[in-house]
């Protein structure tokens, strides 16, 4: 049986030297992992009732999109800071250096709403609690984290978990 790993490409020193980047290209260029990738996603969600789908800038709008039409939900973006057009609320979170801050249009959400949240790639988890704080803070609430890769040990998802939410990862790679 094929696996979502066997379309993930690894490139040694990028973006620094020492760096393992895993690079999820490969995986959305071909059909098939494409598709393995996707279908997997769904299956993590079985059963959860889901309202709408929420994707993280960048990688996460290829996965949330697709994975939106298959749940029969809508799509909401959580985009880079001075990306989206409307009303916004911001969110900073911590990188290796420096911060960085996402957005939400402020009317993107509704009060109650059950959202699954997207992103290809599970690291530190600051990316992903940031969307979380930004979703929380319209009324809705994040019935799942759901990526394609969880690095284990950089520690996202006993963040997420500590904070009480479900996190669901295709595949997971030890170290950085
Ligand atoms: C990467 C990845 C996740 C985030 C995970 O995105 O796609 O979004 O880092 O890291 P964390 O769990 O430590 O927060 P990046 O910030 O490189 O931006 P991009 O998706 O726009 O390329
Ligand atoms: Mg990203």
């Amino acid at each position: 049986m094929a696996h979502v790993t066997d379309y993930i490409r690894t490139i040694p020193d990028f973006p620094h030297e020492g760096i393992l980047f895993r690079d999820v290209t490969t995986l959305f260029a071909d059909r098939d992992g494409l598709r393995l990738a996707i279908e997997g996603l769904v299956e993590a969600c079985e059963g959860l009732q889901i309202d709408t789908v929420a994707g993280l800038e960048a990688r996460g709008f290829i996965l949330g999109g697709a994975l939106a039409d298959r749940l029969g939900t809508g799509f909401v973006p959580i985009r880079k800071k001075g990306k989206l057009p409307g009303r916004t609320i911001g969110q900073s979170y911590k990188l290796e250096y420096g911060e960085a801050e996402v957005e939400l249009h402020d009317d993107a959400l509704h009060q109650g709403q059950k959202v699954l949240l997207v992103d290809d790639l599970l690291a530190t988890g600051g990316t992903a609690e940031a969307g979380i704080k930004l979703i929380e803070r319209l009324g809705a609430e994040v019935v799942a984290c759901a990526f394609i890769i969880d690095l284990k040990d950089l520690g996202g998802r006993k963040l997420l978990e500590g904070l009480g939410h479900r996190v669901e990862a295709l595949c997971a790679y030890e170290g950085a």
